[in-house]
């Protein structure tokens, strides 16, 4: 038998890694370091578990190359075929299985317990023990379902299983919800109360198992629009939370570090994003501000530019602001954005990148994205700071980016309402390059499109810009 110091240096070891991880990732250039380093840690912890677990015979090796072979391979498959489009999706889901492995691990802990007769007394052990059990539960099982319904309503829907039917995943909350979430938190609540005062009782926590996992399905079905990422930032944060009290429960200080480190960063993330656009939490949850997932029915017209006009006009530019978004993401064109601002710039034009908060589909997408294609942090400006300099720019470079730069958003009215953008409208000329005039995420039409001083680029980002950058070698 090991002594157990040696598993609590390796759950210490492993926690430092997750904690200078974390600080490495506040900073781009540092991040990919601090991704490695949080990796290794996780790594480490699981070794350290895995070992602990068979010299205490827990489980055979068989179990344990088995059980990783088949993680591995799951995780391998998932993070190289996935696109960067996909993220949000992928982390909603992630998000779900760390909530449904916490949420497990408690059910299986009471249960087992019950089975070996292994209840404590009545006393504050007993209080701890089930409380603890109870809150995993109730955080585990609202992350699960509230994440599978988040992951669904980002991919717009999901297939049946058998028909093969696709079905859209509906925006639902009708304003009696709420009352109907709180009565199902305070019934979680009283069975966990009552578990305590009888606890070999498994129909309460069978009603736990119920109660919450509906409570997950109602909480992130009203949610829509813009609101989404602020809800899988918060489910984030819950799987963090769930992970915490499951340390508790089976006295693993790792999971309770690491649960707790993502419950706070994951609350952190979310009050950035709340503040970003402008909402506050309560609404978010409970007024189904982002919208119905209705999209606007376009009935506005606009005749697009050709790359050459677009080119004259930047002939001579002395200041261009470069605006991504996600259809810079989908169309992969970040490369080519670098290669047009490297030829404004040897003519002596000054070039910035306007980073909204929520461009994109995760937070930080266009960073990576421009990271990627070597485009200095330094230029990569974050909104508050760019919106003042737009009325001095020549143009504005719109690529792929929709809801980011919709002046809906200042009427105060509908799914954006109140969300700050990015103030493209204020340039001299902008030019947009997108396929169509069709609404972005949010589903809002944007009279960006149809202003007199805009010039649409009707086409796939990448391929845009490719003929824009021919145009101005031409020149
Ligand atoms: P969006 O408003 O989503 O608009 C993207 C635009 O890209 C679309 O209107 C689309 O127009 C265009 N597009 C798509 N494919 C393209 C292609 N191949 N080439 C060129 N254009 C293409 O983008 P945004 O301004 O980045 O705003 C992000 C939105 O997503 C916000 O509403 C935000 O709240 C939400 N959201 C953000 C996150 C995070 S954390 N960033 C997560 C989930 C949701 P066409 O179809 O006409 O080409």
């Amino acid at each position: 038998m090991v002594n157990d110091a040696v598993w609590d240096i390796g759950y210490l070891v492993a926690a430092a890694l997750f904690i200078l991880g974390i600080k490495q990732l506040s900073s781009p250039r540092t991040a990919p370091q601090g991704n490695r380093m949080g990796a290794m840690g996780m790594f480490l912890a699981v070794l350290v578990t895995l070992a602990r677990m068979y010299s205490e015979g827990i489980v055979g090796w068989e179990l344990i190359v088995g059980g990783l072979a088949i993680g591995i391979l799951i995780g391998a498959l998932m993070a190289t075929r996935v696109e960067m489009t996909g993220m949000p999706e992928l982390v909603a889901l992630f998000n779900g299985f760390g909530g449904g492995a916490s949420a497990l691990v408690a059910l299986s802990e009471v249960l087992g317990r019950l089975q070996e007769g292994d209840v404590p007394e009545a006393g504050v052990e007993l209080y701890a023990i089930w409380v603890a059990i109870g809150l995993s539960g109730l955080v585990g099982w609202i992350t699960l379902t509230g994440s599978l319904v988040a992951m669904m309503k980002l991919k717009g829907g999901f297939v049946v299983p058998l028909s093969k039917k696709w079905v859209r995943f509906p925006t639902w909350g009708p304003p009696w919800l709420n009352a109907v979430k709180i009565l199902l938190l305070a019934g979680s609540l009283y069975l966990i109360w009552m578990t305590i005062n009888d606890p070999t009782n498994t129909d309460y926590i069978w009603g736990i198992v119920g109660l919450s996992s509906l409570l997950g399905i109602l909480f992130v079905m009203p949610i829509g629009g813009a609101d989404m990422p602020v809800v899988v930032s918060l489910l984030n944060s819950l799987s963090g939370i769930a992970a915490a009290f499951t340390g508790f429960v089976i006295g693993n200080n790792v999971l309770i570090i690491a649960g707790s480190m993502v419950g706070a960063a994951g609350l952190i993330l979310t009050f950035i994003m709340c503040k970003a656009m402008n909402r506050t939490l309560p609404d978010v949850l409970f007024k189904a501000f982002g919208g119905s997932g209705e999209k606007d029915q376009l009935t506005r017209t606009k005749v697009g530019s050709d790359p050459e006009e677009v080119a004259m006009v930047l002939d001579g530019a002395q200041k261009v602001i470069v605006i991504p978004g996600y259809g810079m993401a989908v169309s992969q064109s970040q490369h080519a954005v670098k290669e047009f601002a490297d030829m404004m710039e040897s003519e002596g034009c000054e070039i910035a990148y306007a980073i909204h908060p929520v461009a994109g589909r995760m937070p930080g997408h266009m960073n990576v994205l421009l990271a990627e294609a070597n485009v200095p942090y330094e230029q990569l400006i974050e909104m508050e700071d760019i919106n003042s300099e737009f009325p001095d720019c020549d143009v504005a470079l719109v690529i792929g980016a929709n809801d980011t730069t919709n002046p809906a958003a200042r009427t105060g009215e509908g799914p954006l309402a109140g969300m700050p953008i990015l103030d493209v409208d204020k340039a001299r000329v902008v030019v947009i390059i997108k396929r169509s005039l069709s609404v972005g995420y949010a589903g809002v039409d944007n009279d960006l499109f149809y202003m007199d001083k805009t010039m649409m680029l009707f086409g796939d980002g990448k391929k845009m810009m490719n003929e824009l950058n021919s145009a101005l070698k031409d020149l």
